[in-house]
């Protein structure tokens, strides 16, 4: 509900409007977006930015386009984005030395592991986190592998993930003459259960919230796959049909969506300063709430409104807007 002040001045705004109309048919109101951008046929938008300053500051120093590719670039390494879905709050990752149905990616010859798992800045864990409908698919892991600590010969910590798991993956055509080969111990056909420092499984799957943070040099594995279902996975193919790749889910707190939308309405673009307090960029300047409040800061007194130019307007208000905490 629009406050009382508002609605009285509607009739000033209507007029406002017929008096530009002929402008802003060619400059469209709002129409600021120095923060929207596109990286082969990707948009970036808010939370995300390819420019720095703009987006929220949970998602900086997070995209680059690097030749009309989007790329992610987090500590465990950089991942492709093959979509930004702002409907569904998801991104998408490729990496291109993760195992997939089709093939087990090895380590390198002198040891280490084939892939780049997935590992966060700490601070970025409000904003990120692979959905919990992705399965990683851990492979090759020591006995000794932290993975299977407290669980001594018993039941395995490894399980399915909506629907997804090693007993599906094993039927992989990736895994067929992988058996013996130097690297992989075990196997789709050794049993996965006992084992022990001398029998681990070949494949373990897991959640990410369940180890929160998948670095395979400290979990002593020498691969990884990962899949996500799109809808529920009991499709013909098994394996064959989960997509190959990271699913993981972002949000924003509900108070600077709630300020970025005041900031938007009003025709800025949201933002951040260097120190990473949200900020609205305004044309002419940057406000720390919206492109509305008076330059003099006094934002529960009189806030003067622009109206293309044409009719300036006292607006008599409470200041109700959302001001983004630094
Ligand atoms: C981008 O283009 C590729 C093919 O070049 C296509 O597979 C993909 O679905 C497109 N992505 C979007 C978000 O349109
Ligand atoms: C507004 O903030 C952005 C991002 O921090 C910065 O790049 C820009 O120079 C600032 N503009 C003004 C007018 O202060
Ligand atoms: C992964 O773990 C290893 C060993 O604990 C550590 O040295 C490395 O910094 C970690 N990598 C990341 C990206 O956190």
């Amino acid at each position: 509900m629009l406050p009382l002040p508002l609605l009285l001045l509607f009739p000033f705004l209507a007029l406002g409007f017929l008096l530009s109309s002929s402008a802003s048919a060619q400059v469209p109101p709002f129409a600021m977006t120095p923060c929207r951008s596109y990286c082969g046929n990707i948009t970036v938008d808010y939370p995300f930015a390819l420019r720095p300053g703009c987006g929220h500051p949970g998602f900086r120093e997070l995209l680059f386009c690097i030749n009309g590719v989007l790329m992610l670039h987090i500590p465990s390494g950089s991942y492709r984005v093959l979509d930004l879905d702002y409907a569904y709050r998801g991104l998408t990752l490729h990496d291109p030395d993760m195992s997939t149905c089709r093939a087990l990616v090895r380590p390198p010859v002198r040891g280490g592991s084939a892939g780049n798992g997935f590992v966060l800045e700490p601070w970025r864990a409000p904003y990120l986190e692979p959905a919990p409908d992705n399965v990683f698919l851990l492979l090759g892991c020591a006995g000794g592998s932290p993975l299977f600590q407290g669980f001594p010969g018993k039941h395995l910590p490894c399980r399915e993930v909506a629907g997804m798991g090693c007993e599906g993956y094993y039927g992989c055509p990736a895994w067929e003459g992988a058996m013996g080969l130097r690297g992989w111990r075990g196997g789709p056909g050794s049993s996965p259960s006992p084992y022990g420092e001398a029998n681990p499984p070949a494949c373990c799957g897991v959640p990410y919230g369940a180890i929160r943070g998948i670095n395979l040099t400290r979990l002593a594995c020498e691969g990884y796959s990962s899949a996500y279902g799109l809808a529920p996975v009991r499709a013909r193919g098994g394996a064959l049909d989960w997509s190959y790749g990271i699913r993981v889910g972002y949000s924003v707190p509900g108070e600077h969506e709630e300020a970025c939308r005041g900031c938007e309405t009003t025709g800025g673009a949201c933002g951040h300063d260097e120190e990473a307090r949200p900020l609205c960029l305004c044309p002419t300047w940057n406000s720390t709430s919206n492109c509305d409040a008076s330059l003099a800061g006094g934002d529960d007194h009189g806030v003067l409104h622009q109206v293309q130019g044409n009719v300036a307007v006292e607006v008599l208000g409470d200041g109700e807007e959302g001001v983004p905490d630094p």
